[in-house]
């Protein structure tokens, strides 16, 4: 009998939020994943456990500050498809370490289109970018030829990385896309991110274990879609017989004020008792407004978002409440929260 062969892939960021979905996702398909992370001193696989998955991956340690091993990785894993999804992530973070998000977050792309073009330029390669291309003063809906003003350096080095795939695109014909996503969320989110800060307060303020929550800008507004759907555009975009690039989001904007009532909601409390706000939490520099149209995407890649935003609220909030209350009864299982220092303990310079 005809052997199959089965698609090979790698995935930088595997020990993060979309890592870890898009890894489940593509090891359902038959995949056979290969993901490049890190070497930290204490081990982040809580993701891959937590989906059941963390065996069924072959890691490979990669550095996006470390061409070489970039290099090494692709030779490694000789993939079909590149999700290129690490990143330094933290918009807050990027204006504490500008110089390495725009090495890690920027010009590490340029390392994986070249190392593409030397060794295989049938390898296609799909690019993390963001609505945070657009920055601030954006009141409308964001399309895919909406123009970009970056507000943060973690936009910047996005916008440098976003460019330098349309480039190879372009110039050598490389099969190269940027997903153009806006927030997506899910009980995988990291916790500095306001998402889950919330859920994962709510939850503990439910129990017992905390009496409050503080938070900078509650007017901000963003898309916030559910992260293991939008997972599926990424591949997706890559199964189309020519590349291009797509805003992936719900077309709806909410509040993070509104994402805090709608969290109190869960757990029938009322949130002007518990809700506090602090300078010390708003950005230097703000984006107010996210908003996007996902019509290219409905059409060309027939991608819709289906949770809408007060279920994807609920799925994190009850996710959050389930942990502690299982923490509590004494069961220990993959889960970030109880490590994760007070934020009264971090000096914060410039979220
Ligand atoms: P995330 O949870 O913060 O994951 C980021 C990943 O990048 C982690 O696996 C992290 O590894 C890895 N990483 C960071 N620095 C690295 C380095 N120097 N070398 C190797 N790996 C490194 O982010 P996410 O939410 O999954 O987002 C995935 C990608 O999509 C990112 O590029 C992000 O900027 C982009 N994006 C996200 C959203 C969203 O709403 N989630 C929207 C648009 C675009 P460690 O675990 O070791 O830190
Ligand atoms: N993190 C955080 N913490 N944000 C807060 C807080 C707080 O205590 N209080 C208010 N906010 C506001 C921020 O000022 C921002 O306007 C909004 O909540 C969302 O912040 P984050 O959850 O940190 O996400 P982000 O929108 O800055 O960036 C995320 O989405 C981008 C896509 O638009 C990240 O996932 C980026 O990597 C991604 O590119």
């Amino acid at each position: 009998m005809k052997k199959i062969n089965k698609k090979k892939t790698l995935i930088t960021g595997i020990t993060g939020q979309d890592g870890a979905y898009l890894a489940k996702f593509l090891l359902d398909k038959g995949y056979e994943v290969y993901g490049g992370y890190r070497r930290l001193s204490t081990p982040n696989f809580w993701r891959l456990q937590y989906l059941g998955i963390f065996e069924k991956i072959k890691l490979i340690p990669m550095d996006l500050i470390d061409i070489n091993s970039i290099y090494e990785a692709i030779k490694i894993s000789q993939p079909d498809e590149i999700y290129h999804l690490g990143a330094q992530s933290f918009v807050g973070a990027s204006f504490d370490v500008p110089q390495a998000t725009a090495e890690i977050t920027g010009l590490a792309t340029t390392a994986f289109l070249e190392t593409i073009r030397h060794i295989n330029s049938k390898i296609k390669f799909y690019q993390a970018s963001t609505s945070e291309l657009y920055g601030d003063g954006a009141y409308s809906m964001l399309r895919e030829n909406s123009p970009f003003r970056p507000s943060s350096p973690y936009a910047v080095a996005k916008l440098y990385a976003y460019w330098i795939t349309r480039v190879y695109r372009e110039a050598y014909g490389i099969f190269a896309v940027n997903g153009i996503l806006f927030n997506h969320e899910s009980p995988l989110r990291g916790l500095e991110f306001v998402t889950r800060k919330i859920s994962n307060a709510v939850a503990k303020i439910y129990l017992g274990l905390e009496k409050e929550l503080v938070l900078g800008n509650l007017d901000a507004k963003r898309d916030w879609g559910y992260a293991p759907e939008y997972v599926e555009s990424m591949w997706l975009m890559l199964q189309q017989p020519e590349p291009d690039d797509f805003v992936i989001a719900t077309n709806e904007t909410h509040s993070v004020k509104e994402f805090v009532k709608e969290a109190f909601k869960c757990v029938s409390l009322n949130f002007q008792k518990y809700i506090k706000t602090n300078p010390r939490f708003k950005r230097k520099f703000e984006v107010n407004f996210l908003l996007g149209d996902y019509s290219k995407a409905k059409k060309r890649l027939n991608w819709e978002p289906k949770t809408k935003f007060s279920d994807l609220v609920k799925i994190m909030v009850n996710e959050d409440l389930n942990r502690w209350k299982k923490w509590q009864d004494g069961e220990r299982f993959a889960f970030d929260a109880p490590f994760y220092p007070s934020e009264k303990n971090i000096i914060n310079r410039s979220l």
